[in-house]
């Protein structure tokens, strides 16, 4: 080995500089190989010329680690599988990126990806017969495999401050507060959140709700001389009937003016039904960017450490991973299996639930 790859693909998240900042460190100083940057994940290796450039101390150095986003840039658009022509076409483009790889000289790639990334990246590996080292990463914690994926706990901690934030001023107007966090199709990051900010209600994809059984809570802590409360909404959650909130906005004008998205939906049917003053506040990119806290930064660290070690061994088609305080790795495809959502039986419902916390079930 003397020269490796490393790019960031799919949303980014705080952390992903540890990740480069140690991969560089690791493999220039302890192993004097070459480290390439791609730009924009596989959009880099598509451009031609391709868009890369060699880290060194300047761009990659320990003061990265205090950034938010990934100093490489990426996307999320653009599967070179499936790619999106400006006619609405798509064409097969992964030949293209493969050739990329060949032009940098690479003799491994370290991706960073949640599961469609590194689902796309494992193909190009096996269609272009290269060595691939992966690491999980995104805010939503939905990768299997790994208790933890880079990004998570700064969105958590993002998304436990805003409910810092709105208990007091709930509390000094009586109001019913409801916040709206990311997670796509799992409630990892409100349940985690909702248990640090002490909400009274979490609502998440993965147990079905009723407006009957929200209201009961509320009325409860009303009769417990409590004058607001605070309920903390996964944005994948549905309707009460079940529909996707998409699909009602795909219903019409009207329910998309009328709700705009889960969080408002909650919002406005709980003031029209218990008469309580409602605010929401949709908590959106915020919890992707900011400065990585330390859990994110150690994690990282270690991750890009061990990736690097993998390549050293000439173990590929590997993830690292964290399980019961250590950094394991696994087979790439064990991770993306399909979406981890929360385990409704699982610890940390069962403490919420220990906790008094409602899950309008
Ligand atoms: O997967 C990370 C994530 O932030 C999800 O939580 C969210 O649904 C989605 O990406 C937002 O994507 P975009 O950045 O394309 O708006």
């Amino acid at each position: 080995i003397k020269r490796i790859g490393i790019l960031t693909s799919g949303g980014d998240c705080a952390g992903l500089n540890s990740i480069i900042r140690a991969v560089y460190a690791h493999a220039k100083g302890h192993f004097g190989w070459e480290v390439i940057g791609i730009h924009n994940g596989t959009a880099g290796l598509l451009a031609r010329p391709v868009e890369a450039t060699a880290l060194d101390e300047r761009v990659a150095g320990s003061d990265m680690l205090r950034q938010g986003g990934t100093i490489l840039g990426t996307t999320n658009k653009g599967d070179p599988f499936a790619f999106l022509q400006e006619d609405g076409s798509h064409i097969d483009r992964s030949g293209e990126v493969i050739e990329g790889f060949r032009l940098l000289g690479l003799d491994a790639l370290i991706g960073i990806g949640g599961d469609g990334s590194l689902d796309i990246l494992r193909r190009l590996a096996i269609q272009g017969g290269f060595q691939l080292v992966a690491i999980p990463k995104t805010i939503d914690n939905d990768l299997g495999a790994t208790e933890l994926s880079i990004g998570f706990e700064t969105a958590v901690q993002t998304a436990t401050s805003a409910l810092d934030h709105l208990q007091p001023t709930a509390a000094s107007h009586s109001r019913v507060m409801v916040l709206e966090v990311m997670g796509r199709d799992a409630g990892h990051i409100a349940l985690s959140a909702g248990i640090a900010g002490g909400a009274d209600v979490i609502l998440i994809p993965e147990i079905r709700y009723s407006f009957a059984a929200i209201e009961k809570k509320l009325a409860d802590l009303r009769k417990g001389g409590r004058n607001f409360a605070l309920v903390i909404v996964a944005e994948a959650v549905r309707t009460e009937n079940g529909q996707s909130i998409t699909s009602v906005h795909g219903g019409g004008a009207t329910a998309m003016q009328t709700y705009g998205g889960i969080g408002h939906y909650i919002g406005t049917e709980l003031a029209k039904r218990s008469g309580a003053e409602t605010r929401v506040t949709v908590l959106g990119h915020v919890q992707r960017g900011g400065t990585p806290e330390p859990k994110d930064r150690v994690l990282g660290s270690a991750f890009g450490v061990h990736a690097v070690d993998l390549i050293a061994e000439g173990k590929f088609d590997r993830m690292v991973a964290w399980n019961s305080r250590r950094v394991i790795d696994v087979p790439i495809v064990d991770a993306i299996k399909g979406a981890a959502t929360v385990d409704p039986h699982g610890t940390l419902v069962k403490t919420a639930r220990g906790l008094g916390i409602s899950f309008g079930d």
